[in-house]
């Protein structure tokens, strides 16, 4: 079993965050990176992706992303519901930075988990929360259920987020961007043996490592050709050289999603 990053309230993370770093700090000092953007990338703005929400609790401390998807729609992760309830989670669009006050505060009426949904390496890792009101922001298109083909090896994949910026790091502050390339099936589960579940997710990495999603960006978006199509979902720590990020294989659950934005 891997030691997979499943930390999902930013405030757990924090309470992590200086433990784990005096660890890491006396049993590997060599070893010990220097703190790199989502991992890897540069910052970015909500101005640039309008579609880009941060998924928080009532006090709005963000802890998932999110993609508009239409303007009461929104798509994540299900490993950020769990344990959530309607009245317990906001959605806040056109906020670039964490500690902004700007943007839209959205309340959610409706959570959505994908039925079948039990833990991520398991897949199914999919929720959509329906809003209360609507978003005056531009929804992202997301890929059909025959657009299989957008996640061929070698692809340039786009990830965005406020996770940390390293394994055991610290959230950033500003929304942070960095492209990725999606990684064949083979390789992603000779990585990862059978906790990659082909139908259900897609790898995306370079092989050195480097640059990936970390804790925080779960629920967030990957997007090929500008489209969604992929969920920021898990991966063995962030950016190892041979661990890529994985995400969830929006095509198989794009007709569920379109049922729930028509629901
Ligand atoms: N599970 C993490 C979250 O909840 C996302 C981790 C992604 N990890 C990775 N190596 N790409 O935010």
């Amino acid at each position: 079993m891997f030691g997979f990053n499943r930390v999902k309230k930013a405030a757990a993370v924090a309470t992590a965050t200086a433990a784990a770093a005096a660890t890491a700090l006396l049993s590997a000092p060599a070893a010990v990176a220097a703190p790199q953007p989502i991992v890897g990338g540069t910052t970015t703005t909500t101005t640039a992706y309008p579609f880009v929400m941060q998924i928080t609790d009532a006090s709005q401390n963000q802890f998932c992303g999110g993609t508009l998807v239409s303007p009461t729609k929104v798509v994540t992760a299900a490993h950020c519901m769990v344990g959530e309830s309607a009245g317990s989670v906001r959605v806040v669009g056109g906020r670039t930075y964490l500690n902004g006050t700007n943007g839209t505060v959205g309340r959610v009426s409706k959570i959505w988990i994908h039925p079948n949904y039990t833990s991520v390496t398991d897949g199914e890792d999919v929720a959509v929360l329906t809003l209360s009101t609507s978003m005056p922001y531009t929804p992202a298109k997301y890929v059909s259920a025959s657009q299989t083909s957008v996640y061929a090896a070698g692809t340039t994949a786009r990830i965005l987020g406020w996770g940390t910026t390293s394994s055991n790091g610290s959230s950033s502050n500003q929304l942070r961007t960095a492209t990725v390339p999606t990684v064949s099936d083979s390789s992603c589960g000779s990585s990862y043996g059978a906790d990659f579940v082909r139908s259900d997710m897609v790898c995306a990495g370079y092989t050195s490592g480097g640059v990936d999603t970390c804790q925080g960006d779960s629920g967030g978006p990957l997007l090929i050709g500008g489209v969604l199509a992929g969920i920021t979902s898990w991966g063995e720590g962030c950016a190892q050289a041979g661990y890529p990020g994985v995400y969830t294989r929006l095509t198989t659950f794009s007709n569920l999603v379109t049922t729930q934005l028509n629901s």
